[in-house]
């Protein structure tokens, strides 16, 4: 409460005060191009782990940024990062513990969206944790030439099973060459098992991940084929074409160079 000048008056002056969030200001460079965002542009009626883009906002993506601005501790002007961005040229992050800042820049930064984030966790988790193929044994993998699948297959090669992949042209499975399936019924007969999951659950075991990936990156022990599109105008039929198989590897989109 405060008194109006001289005449003696009590007046009030409510406010609203912005709160002083902890945001990140971050240049978006590279834009991954994922299947679950095919699935948030649909009409989700019960959102569980997935809901729907609400029409009018910017579609979510994971992207790999240079830090301009930034009111949180851990990130500093400059650093290089990937996290949850979206399809624009600068993201404003306001929950900055969804990023993890880029510490090794000696591998393309675009690996950050695939085979160093989250599809090469998905392929790592899928494969060690939950698959656990031993020497010998024989993987079926579909979408071989996927994202995920591409690593999948040279996971359970480093293992030393028996691949057998699926892919959704010849060309694909020219480069792949994996042997198709024939007989699914196999599955039944020989009691297979299937189990989902979810990569994020699993994301504290990044640290882990990377100290495995990488080696076998700079070793050649594991090589990463990329589907590259430029500008932020060729996401969406850079989406379109996960689903009508023209990606020939991990999709991502270049929208800036520095
Ligand atoms: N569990 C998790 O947390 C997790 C995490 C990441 C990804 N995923 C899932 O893993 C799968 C692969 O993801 P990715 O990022 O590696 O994508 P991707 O394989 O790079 O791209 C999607 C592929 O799906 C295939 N496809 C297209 N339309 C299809 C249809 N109608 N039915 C079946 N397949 C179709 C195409 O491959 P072909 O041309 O070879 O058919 C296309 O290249 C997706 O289902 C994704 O949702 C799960």
């Amino acid at each position: 409460m405060e008194t109006d000048g001289g005449a003696g008056n009590v007046v009030r002056n409510k406010k609203l005060m912005l709160k002083d969030y902890i945001k990140v200001l971050v240049k978006v460079l590279y834009l991954s191009i994922d299947p679950y965002q095919y699935i948030r542009s649909t009409k989700i009626e019960k959102p569980g782990y997935f809901s729907s883009y609400s029409p009018g906002s910017v579609m979510a993506s994971y992207g790999v940024g240079r830090v301009l601005e930034s009111g949180h501790s851990d990130f500093q002007k400059g650093d290089l990062v990937w996290g949850t961005t979206g399809w624009e040229e600068y993201s404003l992050i306001t929950e900055p513990e969804t990023l993890f800042k880029i510490q090794h820049s000696d591998v393309p930064l675009s690996y950050y969206l695939g085979v160093l984030g989250m599809p090469g966790l998905t392929a790592y988790v899928g494969f060690y944790e939950f698959c656990a193929a031993k020497k010998g044994e024989t993987v079926f993998i579909s979408s071989a030439f996927g994202a995920v699948g591409q690593l999948v297959g040279q996971l359970a090669k480093l293992t030393g099973c028996y691949v057998v992949g699926s892919a959704g042209s010849q060309e694909k499975y020219t480069l792949d060459e994996p042997e198709g399936i024939k007989n699914m019924m196999n599955i039944i007969y020989k009691r297979l098992r299937l189990e989902g999951f979810v990569v994020t659950d699993y994301f504290h075991l990044f640290p882990k991940f990377l100290d495995f990936m990488l080696p076998c990156i700079r070793e050649g022990k594991i090589v990463y084929m990329e589907d590259i599109s430029e500008a932020l105008e060729s996401c969406p039929a850079a989406l379109v074409g996960l689903f009508n198989s023209s990606n020939l590897g991990k999709k991502v989109v270049i929208v800036a160079r520095e």
